[in-house]
């Protein structure tokens, strides 16, 4: 069993966050949002995984990710050269694949359930595609299954105006190597990309056994600010493990469960949990409320932020009106003078710089 992880695309929907990144590497609960796919397939067994990575942000991947020693697993990089599909990213890693069965896991999806089950009725019924269903509020957004009253999947469209059901495809899915020819009988969709979606109804017509299960646990796919700041909410409420490795001083409250990394100074502040904290931080004069997490080498001075989002280097100073449901890019900076406006709500790109004086 190997596994494809899809790292391409330019992640056009989280800019400017990522203008100068990938979006599989925007941090959840200060972790890459790639990390956590990476991990829970190791944890399903599965430990030979081939990356999908596109010429505009794949070095920066592969240098933060590695060779997959630190996950115990072995990653060989393939670079699609332009986002075609994930069908096509599909046919790009065949030499990697082989003719092995596979796990498909689109690196910006977030998925609580444990994998371990879903490869084994993978495995124990000999399917040809095990694919995962979620009921969604919008389904014109996703891949859409229709299917009868035994679950059984009768037919899939990729973002239907009309969808038949309300049930999305997951970006997981496991398919053994009879995928290969269905991705060969498809043409390109309307958005001009070979789309998985119509390989599997591709099996489908052609009796090949396919079968869907319901996800259980939470599933969050991080495309945009709002998904990005509820997945790290749910990982700041499911994960996070308390540990202070930074400097507290006397001043300073720290209620609830909080994270904070080695060489990080908290002077005359109040940090209310679930809170993670990166390396080499400056927090003075801070509230810093539930679900938010900042990550290394962040200074915050005289301000008040909750349920956000900071990611590296950034700064935010003399901002007492409180920071909600906001994601500060990396190196932004957020400087402002007393006379202050009541509500601030951002998404502010790397390298930004805002003074509201
Ligand atoms: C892709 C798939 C879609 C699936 C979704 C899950 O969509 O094409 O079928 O429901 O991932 O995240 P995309 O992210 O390419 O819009």
């Amino acid at each position: 069993m190997k596994a494809l992880i899809l790292s391409g695309g330019k992640g056009t929907r989280l800019r400017p966050l990522t203008h100068t990144g990938a979006k599989q590497l925007v941090p959840v609960a200060n972790k890459p949002i790639l990390w956590y796919g990476i991990e829970s397939i190791v944890a399903a067994g599965v430990i030979d995984i081939g990356i999908i990575i596109s010429p505009e942000t794949g070095e920066e991947i592969k240098a933060k990710t590695g060779n997959g020693d630190c996950f115990g697993a072995k990653i060989t990089y393939i670079l699609q050269d332009a986002p075609l599909g994930l069908a096509h990213a599909v046919k790009v890693a065949r030499p990697f694949l082989e003719d092995s069965p596979f796990i498909m896991y689109l690196g910006d999806n977030l998925i609580q359930d444990d994998l371990s089950s879903f490869l084994e009725a993978f495995k124990t019924q000999n399917l040809d595609a095990l694919i995962l269903l979620r009921t969604v509020s919008n389904p014109t957004a996703f891949g859409v299954a229709k299917v009868d009253e035994k679950g059984r999947v009768l037919q899939l469209v990729e973002k239907p105006k009309n969808p038949p059901s309300n049930l999305a495809l997951v970006g997981l899915y496991f398919f053994s190597s009879a995928i290969h020819s269905a991705i060969a009988s498809i043409q390109p969709s309307a958005r001009g990309e070979l789309e998985i979606t119509d390989a599997i109804q591709a099996l489908i017509e052609r009796q090949k056994p396919v079968e869907a299960l319901q996800l259980i646990g939470w599933w969050l796919d991080t495309g945009k600010k709002d998904d990005l700041l509820e997945a790290n909410r749910i990982i700041l409420d499911t994960c996070l493990q308390i540990a202070v490795d930074g400097e507290v001083d006397s001043q300073s409250q720290i209620i609830g469960r909080v994270c904070i990394g080695a060489n990080s100074k908290i002077i005359n502040s109040t940090i209310r949990g679930p809170v993670i904290i990166g390396e080499n931080c400056h927090i003075e004069n801070c509230f810093i409320g539930p679900y938010t997490s900042v990550a290394d080498r962040v200074t915050l001075c005289d301000a008040d932020i909750e349920h956000s989002v900071i990611l590296q280097d950034a700064k935010v100073s003399g901002i007492h009106q409180r920071i909600v449901d906001s994601a500060i890019g990396q190196r932004a900076r957020l400087e402002v003078a007393p006379q202050r406006p009541k509500a601030l709500r951002f998404l502010i790109g790397d390298d930004s710089h805002i003074e509201l004086v």
